[in-house]
């Protein structure tokens, strides 16, 4: 090795212990007679100081630059009365350099290393990853990230579970996205798909009797990207047979909660995860993966106001639709550029309009308290609850609108208000999804989770007959408003299996070509199994406090799907074109 110790490791108690140390030139302060070198490797920084009246060091320091890869052989001694750094791990101590090598040099950095870098253009960042990377913020992350996939890895071993790797050349399997395809050269005119996650090949895994399975699994999905989405990511794939629903959430709530408290021990949660069916996640929060760090419900008023005179809730609830609103505390005093500001926030998220009722010291004031009788008011604050300083956001449509767009007003009421404690991490379990929904672009239905997922064994008679009203056995753990793993009870009968195909309006001769397969499989004794899939890179940002996946993966991609430092994707020469009989038709 090319050195005795990590920087960041020494202490007082190494004092007196002559070490080789190597590392990144941090900073470089001349202070006129001596030169303080602060040299920064994975495990953190020291202090070199460099004096003109010992040895070669001081020479070599005066010509080091930022970023400059050196070697230095000193002796660690306790730093003078007074000069110790209580933020540094070891701030206590200095390295007297006796000699200093310089093991290469390096250029300006074309972005900034530290904090101040993350307001560069993420471009550039993303450019100079390898760059990037030295920072301290990331690489705590990477070091994270590592703790985490290395704590599920032994968390899954001990409760008897095993890793398989499985393969990335297959066959489409549907998740809902566009498959990214690899061209054979062999075979012309035929491709494989990468996997948009091993489904497929897990549940073939059961079939095949290893009964509980897990995989730090790569996967590949070209869709639309946002903060939360890559087109390659890793999800902690795992699969069990011989299970009901609560078997798996218990296995992934136990992993989950034993891992927090390993990893970031700085955080909250809520310990056993609430737990609510879909239709009351949709109802309460208006998402199916609600922030439960803060309450802020929505609360159906319609009851209130069942009888108005006002035409804009009347015409509504004699449709079938709903009234319904949020209290949010501490902004009855909105100005009418504040509440326009908001109405303009709910119609971009659905919503037709926006009415108002504020509890102000001066009587009850806002954008509907005209159009309603004053019994009507009164009932809707003992409905709310409302107090003075409370704001009510109306709003009336049909539930599901009506709930969508108070759902997307809950959290920017949030962000305003800065509800959620930043601490919390708050998991919960979302339980009981429907099995279809409607695709009005396709004019049919289509699946909610994925198509191996299995009905309600109450709903199959009506699967055919009333789609709408199936259940599935599907489940979703969320966290701070972030759908953080997705799972089911498998299908594990082909004649299910081709029923929920032909639901999703496969033709049978597609059925056969695309799903051949695990229908076959499911004829040779598939038994009933179930899983789930924590996405890591999620699960990893909120573990670390980060905004988007990109800064817990070590190369994401940008957001039109690119790698700008490979320069990927890029063009294929003539020749390697023609080996896999491709023709480029712009
Ligand atoms: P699903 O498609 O819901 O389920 O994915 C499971 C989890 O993976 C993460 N995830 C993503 N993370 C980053 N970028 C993406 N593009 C992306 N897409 C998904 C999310 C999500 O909750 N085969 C099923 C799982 C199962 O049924 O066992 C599946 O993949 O955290």
């Amino acid at each position: 090795m090319l050195k005795t110790h990590n920087c960041g490791e020494l202490r007082l108690s190494d004092a007196g212990k002559t070490v080789t140390v190597a590392g990144w030139l941090q900073r470089r302060r001349d202070h006129g007679g001596l030169i303080f070198l602060d040299l920064r490797d994975r495990s953190g920084l020291v202090q070199v100081t460099a004096d003109p009246t010992v040895g070669e060091a001081y020479g070599v320091a005066d010509k080091a630059r930022n970023e400059y890869v050196l070697q230095v052989v000193g002796i660690v001694r306790p730093r003078p009365e007074g000069t110790a750094n209580p933020n540094l791990a070891s701030g206590e101590i200095e390295i007297l350099a006796q000699s200093i090598v310089i093991l290469n040099s390096a250029k300006t950095p074309p972005i900034p290393l530290d904090d101040d870098g993350y307001k560069t253009d993420e471009t550039t960042r993303l450019k100079y990853r390898y760059l990037d990377l030295r920072r301290a913020r990331l690489q705590k992350n990477i070091i994270l990230r590592h703790k985490t996939i290395k704590f599920m890895r032994d968390y899954l071993d001990s409760q008897g579970f095993i890793e398989i790797e499985t393969p990335m050349l297959i066959k489409s399997t549907p998740e809902g996205a566009r498959d990214y395809v690899v061209p054979s050269r062999v075979q012309c005119g035929k491709f494989y798909a990468l996997p948009q996650s091993p489904q497929q090949l897990k549940q073939l895994l059961m079939v095949a009797g290893y009964e509980k399975y897990f995989q730090i699994a790569r996967c590949m999905r070209d869709e639309d990207l946002r903060g939360d989405r890559q087109p390659e990511f890793t999800q902690l794939d795992l699969e069990m047979s011989f299970v009901e629903r609560d078997d798996v959430l218990a296995v992934v709530e136990g992993l989950v909660t034993e891992l927090v408290p390993a990893v970031v021990p700085h955080k909250r949660m809520f310990s056993p995860f609430p737990r609510m069916s879909y239709a009351e996640a949709m109802n309460r929060y208006g998402s199916d993966k609600p922030d439960l760090r803060f309450g802020m419900e929505i609360v159906d008023v319609t009851e209130a106001v069942k009888e108005t005179e006002f035409r804009m809730f009347g015409e509504v609830i004699q449709a079938g639709g709903v009234v319904k609103c949020l209290i949010a505390p501490g902004c009855a005093g909105y100005s009418r550029k504040d509440v326009d500001n908001l109405t303009d926030f709910i119609r971009s998220a659905g919503a037709k309009g926006l009415g108002t009722l504020a509890w102000t010291s001066e009587g009850i004031k806002g954008t509907v308290v005209k159009q309603l009788k004053p019994e009507e008011v009164a009932e809707i604050a003992r409905i709310t609850q409302a107090k003075e300083g409370d704001l009510a956001c109306i709003v009336a449509d049909k539930a599901s609108a009506t709930c969508k767009a108070l759902g997307a007003l809950r959290l920017e009421f949030r962000d305003r208000l800065k509800l959620a404690p930043p601490d919390l991490l708050a998991f919960g379990w979302v339980v009981d999804f429907p099995m279809f929904e409607w695709d009005e672009e396709e004019k049919h239905w289509s699946f909610m989770h994925h198509p191996f997922t299995s009905p309600r064994p109450e709903h199959l008679e009506i699967l055919e007959s009333d789609p709408a009203n199936v259940m599935s056995d599907a489940y979703d753990l969320v966290c701070n408003g972030y759908e953080l793993s997705s799972g089911s009870i498998r299908i594990h009968r082909r004649d299910v299996q081709a029923r929920i195909f032909k639901c999703l309006g496969y033709q049978d001769e597609e059925i056969q070509r695309r799903f051949g397969h695990i229908l076959d499989a499911f004829e040779f004794g598939a038994p009933p199994h179930g899983g789930m899939a924590p996405g890591i890179d999620r699960l990893v940002m909120l573990l670390a406090d980060e905004p988007n996946i990109r800064e817990v993966i070590a190369f994401p991609k940008t957001a039109s799907a690119s790698d700008v430092m490979f320069d990927a994707p890029s063009d294929l020469g003539e020749k390697q074109l023609r080996e896999l009989h491709i023709k480029i038709v712009e």
